[in-house]
């Protein structure tokens, strides 16, 4: 008898349904693939958003969490451990930066960003006391806590959790012009992803981010770059904001960074601006821990070789030309970078979210979005075979 409907009615029992996820239930995976309860094997092209970048149990992460964990997991921040300053130093060299801060998950990073940019606003660029703005684009996704909600432009994410958090000011992604205008003397920072994943992996227009860089440096305010789900690898690049050259005040880092073992997120900047923060005014129990430190560094350094942009740079063009190749049959628009792609089904064939339920029958798991678009985010570790067998999936489910 399979086991997958009734873990399936489990979950649906005891959890609240914040999530709508599809009916698989997987219970070991390596590399590109998962298997579920009753032995299916599953090629993931979704990576957990972005947190599996370099597939699941690679080897080297797993070992460095093995051996810590044989030591030592945890101490709070009012010790110093042994893997922390490894682990800080690093991710800053790899970000070209002075400092990181470490927390645990993505929208703790954004908080952090948000009161630091808040904090360096009045400490450093005399922002009037209490009225420090914030610059964030139309159709974000920053994470769910309820001042990142009080600047999202998606129903779902923020009605009903009011009220809400002021101080940001929306405009339209990619329009220079409305960001430009948007900016006066009380705005501390523009807070941007350089590509909006949740949205459909959305690209701005090229230009858009030089041009966000030089308003930035010409009206002092701090470049906000959400690189979470973007960055480490993700596009070709360990940073999306590197395609056109632009160097953000801050990096706001999560997903990828934890390994996909633990949740670690970090911001990373100059001392001018984190250093504005003082012990007792920022902090997290966990952010920083010795698990977390140990595999981040490990994380590091396998984006330090540049291996992993360079797949994804390579096989991330195979699969753009793959999915090109299905547009006007099925497909009507396809957008991304790297091993990263939103496609548009032709709502007249079918939902998101039943071409994911096809892909899944077929053995390939991707995630839809927005009612036509799925995205496609692999591990940077999955092969050309790999990449083709999931183009010619799509191209099956898509046939008239
Ligand atoms: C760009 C971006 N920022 C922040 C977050 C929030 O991260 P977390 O879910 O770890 O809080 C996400 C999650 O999808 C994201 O895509």
């Amino acid at each position: 008898m399979l086991r997958t409907p009734e873990a399936v009615r489990d979950a649906e029992r005891w959890t609240a349904h914040n999530y709508h996820p599809l009916p698989v239930v997987v219970a070991s995976a390596e590399g590109a693939w998962l298997t579920d309860v009753d032995g299916r094997r599953y090629l993931d092209c979704l990576a957990g958003y972005s947190a599996l970048n370099f597939g699941h149990r690679h080897p080297t992460l797993i070992d460095a969490a093995h051996a810590q964990l044989d030591k030592l997991t945890l101490t709070s921040r009012a010790f110093i451990h042994d893997q922390f300053a490894d682990f800080c130093r690093e991710l800053a060299a790899l970000c070209g930066k002075d400092m990181v801060l470490p927390m645990n998950t993505g929208a703790e990073a954004v908080e952090t960003g948000i009161k630091v940019a808040r904090k360096w606003g009045y400490q450093v660029k005399g922002v009037t006391p209490g009225q420090a703005n914030i610059v964030v684009a139309e159709g974000n996704f920053h994470g769910r806590t309820t001042t990142i909600v009080s600047f999202s432009t998606d129903a779902d994410a923020r009605a009903d959790f009011g009220p809400y958090t002021p101080g940001f000011t929306v405009v339209p992604y990619g329009d220079l012009a409305a960001l430009t205008a948007a900016i006066d003397e009380n705005t501390v920072a523009v807070l941007l992803e350089p590509i909006q994943g949740e949205q459909g992996v959305v690209v701005p227009p090229e230009g858009y981010l030089p041009g966000v860089r030089r308003v930035c440096t010409e009206r002092n305010v701090l470049f906000l770059a959400d690189e979470i789900q973007s960055g480490l690898g993700r596009t070709g690049a360990t940073f999306a904001c590197e395609h056109e050259g632009v160097i953000p005040d801050m990096y706001l880092l999560g997903k990828a960074l934890g390994g996909g073992i633990v949740p670690v997120s970090a911001v990373a900047a100059n001392r001018d601006v984190l250093g504005v923060l003082e012990p007792g005014q920022h902090g997290s129990t966990f952010g920083g821990n010795p698990l977390a430190c140990a595999v981040a560094t490990e994380v590091v350094r396998l984006l330090a070789t540049g291996e992993f942009q360079r797949r994804s740079a390579e096989l991330g063009e195979r699969l753009h030309a793959g999915l090109r190749g299905l547009l006007g049959r099925g497909l009507v628009a396809v957008r991304g970078r790297g091993l990263w792609a939103g496609v548009d089904i032709d709502p007249a064939l079918m939902t998101g979210r039943q071409a994911c339920e096809q892909l899944m029958e077929r053995g390939v798991l991707a995630k839809d979005t927005h009612g036509s678009t799925i995205r496609l985010a692999p591990p940077l570790v999955i092969t050309a075979e790999e990449i083709d067998l999931t183009v010619a999936h799509l191209a099956a489910i898509l046939a008239l």
